[in-house]
Formats: C-alpha cells, sequence, structure tokens
C-alpha cells in the first residue's frame, strides 16, 4: 500500500516537471515578450541583441531564474524548475535561428546551376537518382562507387551509371524506423585484400518473442553482384538486444592505427549509454577481423564490454579521422536542441544522457547539467538541432581552400555546412546549400569531388568547381 502511494506520488512530482516548453511560454513570457517572442512591453528575445551580457547559455538562464526585478523581469526560479528554464533557453534559441533562417536567402541549386560560398563556387552535378533512401557511400579499388540503400540493398555506380540490379547475397537486415542496411566502409587494404564492411540492424527475437534488433558489423568481397565470403565481425550477445527501431549509430571509421572504429546509438535507452556493460550508446574500436586490441580502455573488466572505446553517446552518425592530426572525430544527433561535435578520446565519457543541451522532442525538459565532472563538452553543439548526420574532412585537390575543412550534413535542417577547424574549436561554419531534400552524408570521392547522399528526393549529387 505505502509503495503504492509512494509510486503515485513520485509519479505526480515528475508529471509537474514534463509541461511542454511552447505552452509554458505562451502562458508566462507572452504577455511581455510577444506571442512570437518579437517583443511587445518588453524587449524581443528573437533580434540577438542582449542587455545581459553577451546572451550566452548560462546569461540567459540565469535571468530567468533570477529575474531582473528592477527593469521589469521577474524571477522564475519558484515557478520553474531549473530544467524547464534550461528547455525555454533552448526553445529561444530555436525560435531565433527560425527567424535567421527566415530572413536569409541559401543555395538552393538545381543542376548544373551555380552556386555561390564564400571560398570556392560550385556546381551540382547529378550523379544517380532512382535510388531508396541512399545511406552511405564508399569507393572500390577501381572507381566504383558502392552506395547502401536503407531498405537493405547495396547498389553500385559504374562509369557514371547505376548499375540496375544490386548486390545479391546480403544478409537480412530490420528495415523499420530508422534501421536497415546502414554503412559500407573499405578495409584500407581492400585493393589487395578485397574486404568490404557493412553495418546494419540486425533483426532478432528476446526470450520474450518481443522484436528485437541491433548493430551488427560484417565483412566480405564482391564477386561481380555477388557478396561472397560473408563473416561477422562484430554481433552483440542477443541478450542485450533492444526492441524498437531507432538510434543504431553504424559508422565505420579505419584509423592510423589499422584498427577499425564504429559507433552504436544507444538503441532509444539512454540510461544504456552510460552502462558499460551494454554495448549500445557507444564508440567500440576492434581489430579488422574482429578481435579486441588488448590496449582497448576497459579489457580485462568483468563490467565491461571490451570493444568499448567511449561511452555516453546518443547517435553518433558521423564518424572521420582528422588527415593532419589522425584524431577522431564525430557527429552526434542529439534529441531537440544538443546536436554535438566530439573530438573522441580513448576511455572518455561524452555524457549522454546525464549531461545535454538539448531537450525531449515534446518540448520537456531532459535536465538543466550541459557540464559535469568526468564528461567531455562537444566541440560545438548545434541548438536548435540541425538533425547532424554524417560528415568528412575534404582531402581533394579540386577545392584547394576547402582542404580539410570539415563537411557536416543535417537530416531535418537538410543542409550541408562547411567548417573550418584549428586545433579543437570551429572557426568557421558555413550553410552551402539549405532545402534541396534531406542531407545524409558526404564523403570526398577519388576523383577529388565532394559527393553528397541526398534523401527525399533520393539522389546521390556531387560538387564540382565551377570557377572563381
Ligand atoms: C512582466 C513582463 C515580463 C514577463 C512576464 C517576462 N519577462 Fe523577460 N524580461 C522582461 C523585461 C522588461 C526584460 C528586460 C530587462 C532589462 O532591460 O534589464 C526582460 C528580459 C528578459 C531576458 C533577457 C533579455 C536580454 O536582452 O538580456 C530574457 C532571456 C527573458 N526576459 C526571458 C523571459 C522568459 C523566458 C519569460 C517567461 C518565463 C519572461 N522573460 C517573462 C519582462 C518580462
Amino acid at each position: 500500500m505505502l509503495v503504492l502511494w509512494l509510486g503515485v506520488a513520485i509519479s505526480a512530482a515528475a508529471q509537474g516537471t514534463r509541461r511542454d516548453v511552447g505552452r509554458l511560454y505562451q502562458e508566462l513570457c507572452a504577455n511581455c515578450h510577444g506571442a512570437d517572442l518579437r517583443g511587445g512591453q518588453a524587449r524581443s528575445l528573437l533580434d540577438e541583441d542582449w542587455v545581459h551580457g553577451s546572451g550566452d547559455d548560462a546569461t540567459l538562464f540565469a535571468v530567468i531564474r533570477d529575474g531582473d526585478e528592477l527593469n521589469g523581469m521577474p524571477a522564475w526560479k519558484n515557478a520553474l524548475s531549473d530544467e524547464e528554464i534550461r528547455a525555454l533557453v533552448i526553445f529561444i534559441r530555436e525560435k531565433a535561428a527560425e527567424a535567421r533562417h527566415a530572413a536569409t536567402r541559401y543555395a538552393q541549386p538545381r543542376p548544373d546551376q551555380v552556386a555561390d560560398s564564400r571560398l570556392h563556387r560550385f556546381r551540382l552535378r547529378l550523379v544517380a537518382d532512382g535510388l531508396a533512401t541512399p545511406w552511405s557511400l564508399a569507393w572500390l579499388p577501381d572507381g566504383t562507387l558502392l552506395v547502401t540503400e536503407l531498405p537493405g540493398r547495396l547498389r553500385l555506380v559504374r562509369d557514371g551509371r547505376l548499375l540496375p540490379g544490386a548486390v545479391e547475397g546480403l544478409p537480412p537486415v530490420r528495415y523499420r524506423g530508422q534501421g536497415g542496411l546502414m554503412e559500407v566502409a573499405l578495409h584500407p587494404g581492400c585493393a589487395t585484400n578485397g574486404w568490404i564492411y557493412l553495418a546494419y540492424s540486425e533483426p532478432g527475437r528476446d526470450e520474450q518473442g518481443r522484436d528485437v534488433s541491433m548493430t551488427t558489423i560484417i565483412r566480405g568481397r564482391l564477386r561481380g553482384l555477388r557478396w561472397t565470403d560473408s563473416e561477422v565481425i562484430w554481433r552483440a550477445p542477443l541478450w542485450s538486444f533492444r526492441p524498437g527501431n531507432i538510434h543504431f549509430g553504424c559508422r565505420i571509421a579505419f584509423g592510423p592505427d589499422g584498427c577499425l572504429y564504429f559507433s552504436h546509438g544507444e538503441r532509444g535507452q539512454g540510461q544504456d549509454a552510460q552502462d558499460l556493460r551494454r554495448p549500445n550508446g557507444k564508440i567500440h574500436r576492434i581489430y579488422d577481423d574482429g578481435r579486441i586490441p588488448p590496449d582497448n580502455p576497459f579489457v580485462g573488466r568483468t563490467d565491461a564490454f571490451p570493444s568499448i572505446w567511449t561511452y555516453g553517446h546518443r547517435n553518433p552518425q558521423g564518424l572521420a579521422f582528422h588527415p593532419e592530426t589522425g584524431e577522431l572525430w564525430e557527429t552526434e544527433h542529439g534529441p531537440r536542441g544538443g546536436d554535438e561535435l566530439n573530438v573522441i578520446f580513448k576511455g572518455r565519457n561524452y555524457g549522454w544522457p546525464v549531461i545535454t543541451y538539448g531537450m525531449n522532442y515534446d518540448g520537456t525538459p531532459i535536465t538543466a547539467r550541459t557540464a559535469a565532472d568526468g564528461m567531455e563538452q562537444p566541440v560545438v553543439h548545434w541548438t536548435p538541432s540541425i538533425a547532424v548526420c554524417g560528415m568528412d574532412f575534404y582531402r581533394g585537390d579540386r577545392f584547394p581552400r576547402w582542404r580539410h575543412h570539415l563537411f557536416v550534413t543535417g537530416l531535418a535542417s537538410q543542409e550541408l555546412r562547411r567548417l573550418e577547424i584549428r586545433d579543437h574549436a570551429v572557426v568557421d561554419q558555413e550553410i552551402l546549400f539549405k532545402g534541396i531534400g534531406r542531407v545524409r552524408h558526404v564523403a570526398t570521392g577519388p576523383d577529388g569531388f565532394l559527393y553528397v547522399a541526398l534523401n527525399r528526393p533520393d539522389r546521390i549529387v556531387r560538387l564540382e568547381p565551377a570557377g572563381d
């Protein structure tokens, strides 16, 4: 009885913190700052002209919590939790970005149209269409482009033409929600050993008979359009498979140390990301044949998965080594707000879901904590979210002023971004185009062009220089 009563009390208290941020704003703030945040009896919250400090997150948080009563801004600390105040800061950022985007004209190049950008003019050339949710790209040593399609097919583009068939003999994937066939990557020695790696959501059934799935890595070789010599390189134990069809991660990158690094999303189970006994919500490091390198950080512990390299990740969908420093960079799809760019260091905790710059999709808060001891900070976070997906450092020579810049994709924001990086900081960001489809992945081709996988409509395009 007591337990029952406590349960009710706790859930009621939890309910109290689950108020939608948009409603909170309309009820408590709109009177003074305007229903559209553009100001009324009090100032606009969209013009990015702040009276309090530089308008950084911490200052806005403090003004909302403690108020500025002498100047007419009430204190909200008794009416709102810290989590709700954090959610209001995110909400203000979202509305400000919406206003900024509405006032900006972005390049929306049609095929063969020239687009301008700060460092290079470029043209988007159609490489292939008629694909179904192209997810990732890799090139065979002979220049053939391999494309994964989320429904479970591997396609080939050869001599500028999408071959009609798909590769036969691939294992079944669970194509539901965000799951399916995702990553394709080549062994650095593919020219001699022929190994091609795939990452996908593998279907399973747990002891209660529920459909579950998890990220699995295989490798094999291509003989014509047949997948041969298939081997499972990494598979989670069945007990750890999760129901639902979100957050698989699934990006692969081979390191300068010859090891295979791959990202594994937390499968919608935030707490798993902090649990070293579970493989989800982690970045893993294995040898090319799946063995565990003995210098992995959690090797030898009974309470940890030996392949784990880092933990505390939500849905890392971009992974690439910096061409000069050899450091591993990662993009991580956050909740509503809090998309991240991280540098990945051995054994570290990247914080999800204990710290985050985001809130829940329904506008309820997750936490007020954006930093904590022992947890890494992102290099940048995108709040509001751009729905960050794949990324790549540009390694070609067709765009000399873009060399080693980082290109980052956005799904919901439908944008391709160029980031200039110095040490561990982003010193410049530019949106190269926006609004011509969901941008899923970007990769430097062996021909030095920059290839982009777009969804809705589904196609592959490449950026070509258009004279400066
Ligand atoms: C009774 C009117 C009133 C209400 C209600 C109100 N504000 Fe304010 N707010 C103000 C005024 C006036 C200022 C400017 C204070 C100043 O000039 O120092 C202000 C300042 C701010 C600032 C700082 C702006 C800057 O330029 O530094 C933020 C952020 C803010 N309010 C957010 C909110 C939020 C969020 C709510 C709802 C929870 C809210 N306000 C409700 C009157 C109000």
